[in-house]
């Protein structure tokens, strides 16, 4: 049965996270998915936000949303970066996040020509790749009908494929007689209970 990508992701972003959790929010533009991000992880004394975007309007926007929706004691747990994802800020320790979530694209109601890039999506993988805790999941939620949006689909395909059987588990949902609709890439770093007893190629 069809459903949209976003229910899916936020159905398995809600089966990854508990309460506690540090997750990182990879674009978050005008502030819907670190919202959703919040509800999971922070309604706990621990767990941390990350929030970045290249964009200052971004930022604003997640802000100004999220001052409006979040009590203060959650909004504490929220740490915002103006930067490019290419590079995440230092005190993210290897190893440690739970969930890294991508809507890449551009900014709605903003410059089209202010969006994710392939160069900069694939260094960014890379490195989320390395932040991610046994059990964690990367979700890349890709346009590949915008402008240039399929080489950067297959650019963040291409990392994801290669990626060990042992100790990652890769999926990738397209709706194919739906040609408008996003593709879902779910990335999952298997625990080390689960890397035993199957075979590599199931
Ligand atoms: C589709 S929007 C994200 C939507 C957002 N997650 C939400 O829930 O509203 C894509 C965002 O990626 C941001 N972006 C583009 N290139 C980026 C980069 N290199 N690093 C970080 N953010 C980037 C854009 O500024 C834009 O806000």
């Amino acid at each position: 049965m069809f459903r949209p990508h976003i229910d899916l992701a936020h159905q398995r972003w809600k089966e990854c996270v508990q309460p506690g959790d540090i997750v990182l929010d990879a674009t978050c533009g005008n502030g819907y998915d670190t919202l959703f991000l919040a509800g999971l992880a922070l309604n706990a004394p621990m767990g941390t936000l990350f929030a970045l975007d290249i964009q200052p309007k971004a930022i604003k926007n997640t802000r100004e949303m999220l001052l409006k929706k979040l009590p203060a004691i959650v909004l504490e747990k929220i740490r915002f970066f103006c930067q490019c994802h290419s590079a995440f800020p230092q005190e993210i320790v290897p190893g440690s996040v739970k969930l890294i979530v991508y809507n890449l694209g551009y900014l709605p109601g903003e410059n089209k020509e202010k969006k994710t890039e392939a160069e900069t999506t694939a260094k960014s993988l890379e490195r989320a790749i390395e932040l991610l805790m046994d059990g964690g999941l990367i979700s890349v939620t890709i346009y590949p009908r915008h402008p240039k949006g399929e080489e950067e689909r297959e650019r963040v395909i291409g990392i994801a494929a290669a990626l060990s059987p042992q100790q990652w588990d890769v999926c990738h949902y397209t709706w194919v007689n739906r040609p408008l609709s996003p593709e879902l890439l779910l990335i999952t770093k298997r625990s080390s209970r689960s890397k035993r007893g199957r075979h590599p190629d199931q």
